[in-house]
């Protein structure tokens, strides 16, 4: 079934979505000069009191936002199984959230949650192009893993819950519609934007006091006082996810990592906020990342089996074992510098998160 088949309703949320998503491509595309001389700027800065600048790899192929706009829907790509699968991302929680017969999430997160407008948020994690990078290497199970497995991992660690069957319909739209983004994209190639903002840390530790009342200036409008967001009227998820607590993502999500944290927070939050600007300093990212992530959350079982490799591991994963002799409160709260040196010293390698 094709695009054309789908009832009228669904044709025009989905023209709904690709409008807005046009909307940013001026604004997104100055932001990509914008970065990308900011960028330029910072890395010729030969000597940063912070433990950046960044040694992440930055893709330079250009996302190309407008693409969006051509998408043919008489292509076979956007079939009801895609619409399906933006479904599942944008409303987990009342497919397969534990309040509904499919509890395979254990919280009432949605993936966009994370991933922002449906996975096609540059900076935010985007699924553009993330089917055409699978099979992929992974250190966290040191091995090639599919996009299922990829997929999977979120499920069990951001989601709290329990893996999609690989064969089963929601597995397959989750897919199908990744693909559907990517449609047009160029194929295998990592895109500007693939996915978070670099930020240059203070080399000290996490300020919770800071982080606190960056939390209360910033983010506690929505996401609350007691971290546990607002729920949504008519669904089982959230207008306002909560940040921690027993319906927030484990503790060995990417999302539990300060680094990572404040990654997605600086290009993402408070709601609204563009990668080109953002509106918290790189140190009140990195304070309110530590803080939203010093309260307590569920625990992953078998944590112990991450990254068997541990020289892969990311040095604010906040549980070990590490192969380095830093403290656990180093890992989680930083200062990273020392613990980036380290690993360059003795194993010679970057470590960016
Ligand atoms: C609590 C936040 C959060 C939620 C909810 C979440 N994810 Fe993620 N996801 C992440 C983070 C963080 C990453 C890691 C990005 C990176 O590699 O730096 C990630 C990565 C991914 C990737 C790999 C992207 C890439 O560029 O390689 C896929 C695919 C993915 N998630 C799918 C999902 C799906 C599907 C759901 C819903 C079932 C979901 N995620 C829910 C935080 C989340
Ligand atoms: C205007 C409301 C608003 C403000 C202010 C805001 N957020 Fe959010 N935040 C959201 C919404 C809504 C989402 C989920 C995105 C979606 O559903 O589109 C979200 C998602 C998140 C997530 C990932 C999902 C989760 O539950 O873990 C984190 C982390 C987060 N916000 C942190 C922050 C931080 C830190 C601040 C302050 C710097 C902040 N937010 C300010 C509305 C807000």
């Amino acid at each position: 079934m094709d695009f054309n088949h789908v009832p009228q309703e669904k044709k025009t949320q989905f023209a709904l979505l690709i409008g807005q998503m046009g909307k940013g491509i001026l604004g997104f595309l100055f932001g990509v000069l914008i970065f990308g001389s900011i960028w330029g700027v910072s890395s010729s800065v030969p000597e940063s009191p912070n433990f950046g600048p960044q040694l992440e790899e930055i893709p330079d192929v250009p996302w190309d936002y407008a693409m969006f706009k051509n998408v043919d829907y008489t292509h076979p790509a956007t079939t009801e199984q895609v619409a399906y699968g933006r479904r599942l991302v944008d409303a987990t929680a009342d497919h397969i959230g534990p309040k509904t017969s499919k509890p395979f999430a254990g919280n009432n997160l949605n993936c966009s949650s994370c991933h922002l407008d449906g996975g096609g948020k540059p900076f935010a994690a985007p699924f553009v192009t993330v089917p055409s990078q699978f099979p992929q290497f992974r250190g966290r199970e040191n091995k090639e893993g599919t996009i299922e497995e990829r997929i999977n991992g979120c499920m069990q660690r951001s989601m709290n819950g329990e893996p999609l069957p690989v064969e089963g319909e929601e597995m397959k739209a989750m897919v199908a519609y990744m693909e559907w983004l990517s449609y047009e994209t160029p194929r295998g190639e990592k895109i500007k934007g693939n996915k978070f903002l670099t930020v240059d840390y203070p080399n000290r530790r996490v300020d919770l006091d800071h982080g606190k009342s960056v939390y209360i200036q910033h983010c506690q409008s929505c996401h609350m006082e007691d971290g546990q967001g607002q729920r949504a009227l008519n669904s089982f998820t959230y207008t306002y996810p909560p940040l921690w607590g027993p319906d927030s993502y484990n503790d060995g999500a990417g999302m539990h990592r300060v680094i990572t944290a404040a990654q997605f927070i600086k290009g993402n939050m408070p709601l609204g906020t563009t990668a080109d600007e953002p509106l918290l300093t790189d140190e009140e990212a990195y304070d309110v990342a530590g803080y939203i992530n010093s309260f307590t959350r569920p625990e992953k079982e078998n944590k112990i089996a991450d990254f068997p490799d541990r020289n892969l591991k990311p040095m604010s994963t906040p549980y070990g074992p590490w192969s380095d002799p830093f403290p656990a409160d180093q890992h989680k709260y930083g200062p990273y510098g020392e613990i980036a040196a380290f690993y360059k010293a003795e194993y010679n390698l970057n470590k960016s998160k």
